[in-house]
């Protein structure tokens, strides 16, 4: 009901009410008032008749009495005149009188409630006077007025106060919606500035919330503070997915579901150190995200056994339980012969195809020996998942550039089984992939999976404007999807992260301990100021553009000389391709180079450790670190950049982040830079250094929250969720599938 109308129609009910009550009461009093008046006229004509009326009956003649009292009736209220004459004689009236009015029944007319007599034409006064001579009494004049007047002037009346009560109501409404549609816009006013927050806080300076809403504002103030210190913790932890969320999508929605890991690289790698087995955790991204979900899957991973010792730990199935601390799933390993490791995995994925996704100016080369190596050991992979696939459709999460053809593969022999793959790297536009000459086969054997995933939208729309130009398919790009050969493919983004919170092992050692540690270890006193970075030693990470920007900042800003130092992390990678000896050669001469112009006195600007690092070992360098530099110059996301942000429980640090790498969308609080432009990172150096504590926890605590809520288990959660959802489909159309035939 609108606002007037609420309003204005209970005043109307109340207004009719009145109205239908004091019509009657107003009609009554009215008439009282008649009948007194006609009470005090009747006495009036009875008083002057008296003497006139005494001359009139000496005649003796009753007609000739009679005659004047007809003459009397001119008066038009007058109805009837009569006499009784004393002592009983007969009644002189004149005509029409009422003949109920007799002469020996004139005293019940003493009573003001019986004066009233109702008559065909209409209701009667009747009164009765005593006529007198000089003190003798002569008789009882009886007066009969007519009173249908008064009904004429009652009904005027109570036409007027029905009128009356309308116009009031009417007038009475036009004030009352006006008056509130003033006041509800004013509250509405009130309302949203206070909503917005105007008002509620005690600011010096600023105006308090008007009197009439402080009511309001203080309870609106309660509930914020109620809000803060219940609801924020609850949501939080409802928004944290944790191992136990993704244990119970497999336990729920995938119950009874076979789930399998496919990768190239190993999480656990077992490496003989003279007569020891040492086990390796291999600086890899695929590893990082996926390892903490097996352990919460308790699955079986699927990879290349590439340490030398891998096989001595393996059982006759080739399978190992780790992590070794604990072990909770299996590595199913896959052995490669040296030819096939050097055609399939440094060849065509790693002097082929990475070049080719990444932007980072090094030509891929393509050769056909290592395309058909790259063939065949993902047709291994692919014997792999049928030997270990319990079910005839399992559910398969394929991992990364290395593996292309085997989505194709595991349809052709299980074509029930659901199929993930998630590419890790940039997918590049549709002109540099046609560069690979095997490019129809590349994506026919990635389309064979039901969903394939990327970090970005970016890489989500290269992928599918690479299929839409050189395939035979059908691309709906309303709900990201490629039809080819029959088969339906989702494109899907799905960014990766990281463990959180991280294992508490990472993390056991206080930051201040950290700090001191690393400090001591370099020969740096404890105010001397330290970034890290930590990578493989891969040109796509952009270590020298990061030494570059390091020598430019202590040219423009020399007072950090003797002040500030750069460890930098670098894990030795794929060493046997030309492209990676040469790239370590010039990361070694230009930190050199840099170290002798700005060093002294044992001062080096650049501590390079190029050697494999533990995670323990990383998280020590995160977390003494006052800054950590990423300067991908392509990166599908880059999870060095989260995981110093996990490191970081202190809320202290600054991350100095690429552009060019997926993170970079998720992260806007880090200082973000091109790492092309040297200029630019020596400033954000510079700012990074000399950031108040106040700002950089304000940039960390809001990069926490974000890798916090967006972590592995939500990664992996919603490719599951999306598998389950894919299953129950499936069930559905299976059912519509068989309706025809039941019809028939
Ligand atoms: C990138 C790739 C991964 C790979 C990792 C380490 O993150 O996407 O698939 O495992 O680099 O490289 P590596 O060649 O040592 O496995």
């Amino acid at each position: 009901m609108s606002l007037s109308l609420r309003f204005i129609l209970p005043l109307i009910l109340a207004l009719a009410a009145i109205a239908y009550s004091v019509v009657p009461l107003v009609d009554q009093l009215t008439l009282r008032w008649f009948v007194r008046d006609l009470d005090i006229r009747a006495e009036l004509v009875a008083n002057s008749l008296q003497e006139p009326l005494y001359e009139q009956l000496q005649t003796g003649k009753p007609a000739k009495t009679q005659a004047y009292l007809t003459r009397l009736l001119q008066d038009e209220r007058l109805f009837g005149l009569g006499f009784c004459p004393e002592g009983g004689g007969a009644l002189i009236a004149t005509k029409g009188f009422p003949v109920a009015i007799r002469c020996d029944g004139l005293e019940r007319f003493g009573d003001p409630a019986a004066r009233l007599l109702e008559s065909g034409l209409g209701p009667l006064h009747i009164a009765v006077r005593a006529v007198d001579h000089e003190g003798d009494a002569l008789g009882r004049l009886v007066l009969v007025h007519d009173m249908s007047f008064i009904q004429r002037r009652s009904e005027e009346t109570k036409r007027y106060v029905f009128y009356f009560f309308i116009g009031l109501g009417f007038v009475v409404s036009l004030i009352t919606v006006a008056i509130a549609q003033l006041s509800w816009r004013g509250w509405i006013k009130g309302m949203r500035s206070l909503l917005r927050g105007e008002g509620l806080l005690r600011e010096p300076g600023k105006e308090e919330a008007a009197p009439e809403f402080l009511p309001i504002a203080r309870d609106l103030r309660a509930l914020i503070r109620e809000m803060e210190t219940e609801i924020r913790p609850r949501d939080a932890a409802q928004m944290t997915w944790t191992p136990e969320t993704l244990r119970a999508i497999l336990r729920g929605e995938l119950s009874g579901e076979d789930v399998l890991v496919v990768s190239n690289r190993e999480p656990y790698i077992h490496v003989h150190r003279g007569d020891r087995i040492e086990v390796q955790r291999p600086a890899s991204g695929v590893v990082t995200a996926l390892e903490p979900i097996m352990r919460a899957c308790s699955g079986t991973w699927i990879a290349h056994g590439s340490g030398d010792a891998d096989r001595d730990v393996a059982d006759r199935n080739d399978r190992v339980a780790v992590p070794p601390e604990k072990p909770s799933y299996h590595i199913r390993r896959v052995w490669l012969t040296p030819e096939e490791e050097a055609g399939y995995y440094y060849g065509f994925a790693n002097e082929g195809l990475w070049p080719l996704c990444h932007i980072a100016h090094v030509r891929p080369t393509f050769r056909t020996s290592d395309w058909r190596q790259y063939v065949e050991v993902n047709r291994k992979f692919a014997q792999a998942v049928f030997a270990e696939a319990k079910k005839p459709n399992p559910i398969v999460l394929v991992q990364d550039y290395h593996l292309a053809l085997l989505p194709r593969m595991i349809r052709e022999r299980l074509p029930e089984a659901i199929v993930i793959a998630f590419w890790h790297i940039p997918w590049p536009n549709p002109e540099a992939f046609s560069i690979c000459p095997w490019r129809e086969e590349i994506l026919e054997g990635l389309l064979g999976s039901s969903i394939i995933g990327f970090h970005t939208q970016f890489h989500c729309n290269n992928f599918v404007d690479t299929v839409d130009r050189m395939l035979e398919a059908r691309v709906d790009r309303e709900n990201f999807t490629v039809s080819h050969g029959g088969k339906l493919t989702a494109v899907k983004r799905y960014p990766i992260s990281i463990d959180w919170p991280p294992p508490a092992e990472l993390t056991v050692r206080s930051v201040d301990q950290c700090r001191g540690e690393v400090r001591r270890r370099h020969g740096l006193g404890p105010e001397h100021l330290l970034g890290v970075g930590v990578d493989r030693l891969d040109y796509t990470k952009g270590v020298l553009e990061r030494f570059r920007a390091i020598e430019r900042l202590l040219e423009l800003e020399p007072a950090w000389i003797g002040r500030f130092s750069f460890v930098q992390i670098a894990a030795p990678t794929r060493t046997s391709i030309g492209e990676y000896q040469q790239y370590e050669a010039h990361v070694r001469a230009l930190a050199t180079e840099i170290n002798e112009r700005f060093g002294r006195g044992g001062y080096k600007p650049i501590i390079l450790k190029i050697e494999h690092h533990q995670p323990q070992d990383v998280y020590e360098y995160y977390r003494a670190a006052d800054l950590c530099f990423v300067s991908s110059l392509h990166d599908g996301m880059n999870l060095v950049a989260k995981e110093f942000v996990a490191a970081r429980d202190d809320d202290r640090g600054v991350l100095i982040l690429s552009q060019f790498t997926g993170a970079a969308r998720e992260l806007p609080e880090a200082l973000i830079v091109n790492p092309y432009d040297a200029d630019q990172c020596a400033a954000a150096l510079h700012m990074a250094l000399s950031m108040p504590a106040v700002e950089s926890r304000d940039r960390m605590r809001l990069m926490r929250g974000l890798v916090a809520e967006f972590n592995v288990y939500r990664w992996a959660g919603r490719m599951l969720l999306d598998a389950a959802g894919m299953r129950r489909r499936e069930k559905v159309l299976e059912k519509k599938e068989e309706w025809p035939k039941r019809q028939a």
